[in-house]
């Protein structure tokens, strides 16, 4: 097929805003509101911060280039993407499977993402009744343990969700992806700002900003640095075939750089304002930064509890935070999804629903690792050095996905778009100027690679 006729069998955004928004949709979620500020409260706050902008601006901006690149030059699943560039490229058919690790990525982190959603949409209708109107810090605390303690609630609420991603996923990409985004991110980051009033008036405003952004370098560990990088990946969407599969709908003449950045850009200030909100509510009520993965669900109610019309801002809260998730989890499928359509004959429909089973079964041994199965835990060890030591099954899929699955994706993507493609290739695919395409290339191939693989060795105690 000539390059100018390739069009996508999935359809096509119908405006470079309109995939903006899917894939700024993608990249904000969970990730930003529940994940960031955890995992900066367990691992010490403004060196981890510092080191996670660096990745966003080092490895995750220009990885996100070239994976929008390849998915707009492949424009069919990232399997199918990844096999046709490498033909196109005389590169080994082996490429795939660079596919395929993105379709699995995706996969396992639907499955857990999936039952966090769930408690974020069980927090609406808990917001809603009035239950945290004047709660103390521990009964919010004690209101989290309960749900999570309770398998079947969390069973209800995971299923809830998976219903709802599956059937916006199966209804395609113009009707379903693309009009859910178009007005919830906007929302959601109103209300964000809103809340950061809240926090301005806790009077610990200040000692929360010198947590998040006044680097302590000691705090500072192989561990912590790998969870950085990853979440900048996370949090991105990359590495794993999401945006890639984005940028296969994207039309022709879209500057993908003008696009990338923006993204990029939105998403992270969605993440700092979020630390901005919970970090000053921690200290306020005296509570434990890294208390883990229930942080947001342990302060924000307490917030809603106190303020003027927090009933109904909390509610709205959580509303936005269940789209928020909701239009990232679709892009978490999405890679299968158009796979089994390429593929197997299959219509999007029946796609989605397989896909959609196995993922929720997959997410039970997630939901069971806070209440039944909170002591079977593994070890990870790689060399001889302990990747990460007696973590529940949620933790090892969160561990495995974001800190080596995604970040291998992205390396390999930055191999291929940077030194496996030719550069006439990818110059007339980003069809950016010079200056910015040799700082690109630069990154893309040096700054990156080198970076990720750094990251790895370090925690694999090869260099210390
Ligand atoms: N970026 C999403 C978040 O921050 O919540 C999560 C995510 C979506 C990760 C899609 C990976 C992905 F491919």
């Amino acid at each position: 097929m000539s390059e100018e006729s390739r069009t996508s069998i999935h359809g096509q955004w119908s405006s470079r805003t309109a995939f903006i928004l899917a894939a700024t949709g993608s990249a904000v979620g969970l990730g930003n509101i529940w994940k960031f500020p955890y995992i900066t409260g367990e691992n010490g706050g403004g060196a981890f911060v510092l080191v996670y902008l660096i990745c966003i601006a080092a490895i995750g901006i220009p990885i996100m280039m070239a994976e929008v690149m390849l998915g707009r030059r492949g424009r069919q699943s990232p399997v199918n993407t990844m096999a046709a560039l490498a033909a196109e490229e005389g590169r080994p058919a082996s490429w795939a499977l660079l596919g395929w690790l993105g379709v699995v990525a995706g996969f396992l982190i639907l499955s857990y993402y999936s039952v966090i959603a769930g408690w974020a949409l069980s927090y609406v209708f808990r917001t809603a009744s009035g239950l945290f109107s004047g709660a103390t810090a521990d009964g919010v605390s004690s209101i989290f343990t309960n749900l999570v303690s309770n398998p079947e609630s969390l069973l209800a609420w995971h299923t809830i969700f998976m219903v709802a991603t599956m059937v916006i996923v199966s209804r395609g990409v113009k009707h379903g992806i693309e009009k859910a985004v178009t007005y919830l991110m906007p929302a959601l980051f109103v209300l964000l700002i809103i809340l950061l009033f809240y926090s301005m008036s806790t009077g610990y405003f200040s000692q929360g900003l010198e947590f998040m952004f006044s680097p302590d370098f000691s705090k500072l560990t192989p561990g912590s640095v790998l969870v950085a990088m990853g979440h900048a990946f996370f949090t991105l969407s990359l590495g794993m075939g999401a945006i890639m599969v984005y940028g296969s709908y994207l039309p022709k003449e879209t500057s993908i750089a003008k696009a990338t950045f923006m993204i990029a850009v939105a998403d992270t200030a969605v993440a700092l304002v979020a630390g901005m909100i919970i970090f000053p509510i921690v200290f306020a009520n005296n509570l434990e930064p890294g208390a883990g993965p229930g942080l947001i669900f342990q302060t924000l109610p307490i917030a809603f509890g106190q303020m003027e019309a927090g009933v109904l801002i909390g509610t709205l809260f959580f509303v936005l935070l269940v789209f928020a998730a909701w239009s990232s989890s679709i892009s978490l499928i999405e890679p299968a999804v158009a796979w089994l359509v390429e593929n197997r004959g299959m219509t999007r429909v029946s796609a989605s629903v397989w896909c959609g089973l196995a993922v929720w079964f997959t997410g039970i041994g997630s939901l069971l690792s806070f209440n039944l199965w909170a002591d079977k835990t593994w070890s990870l060890v790689v060399f001889g050095e302990t990747l990460f030591e007696n973590k529940t099954f949620f933790d090892t899929l969160d561990g495995l996905t974001a800190n080596i699955m995604l970040p291998v994706g992205g390396l390999f993507i930055a191999i291929f778009a940077g030194w496996l493609m030719k550069p006439q290739s990818s110059k007339k695919e980003l069809n950016t100027t010079e200056k910015g395409y040799t700082v690109w290339i630069n990154l893309v191939r040096v700054v990156a690679p080198i970076a990720v693989m750094v990251v790895f060795l370090n925690v694999v105690g090869v260099i210390k």
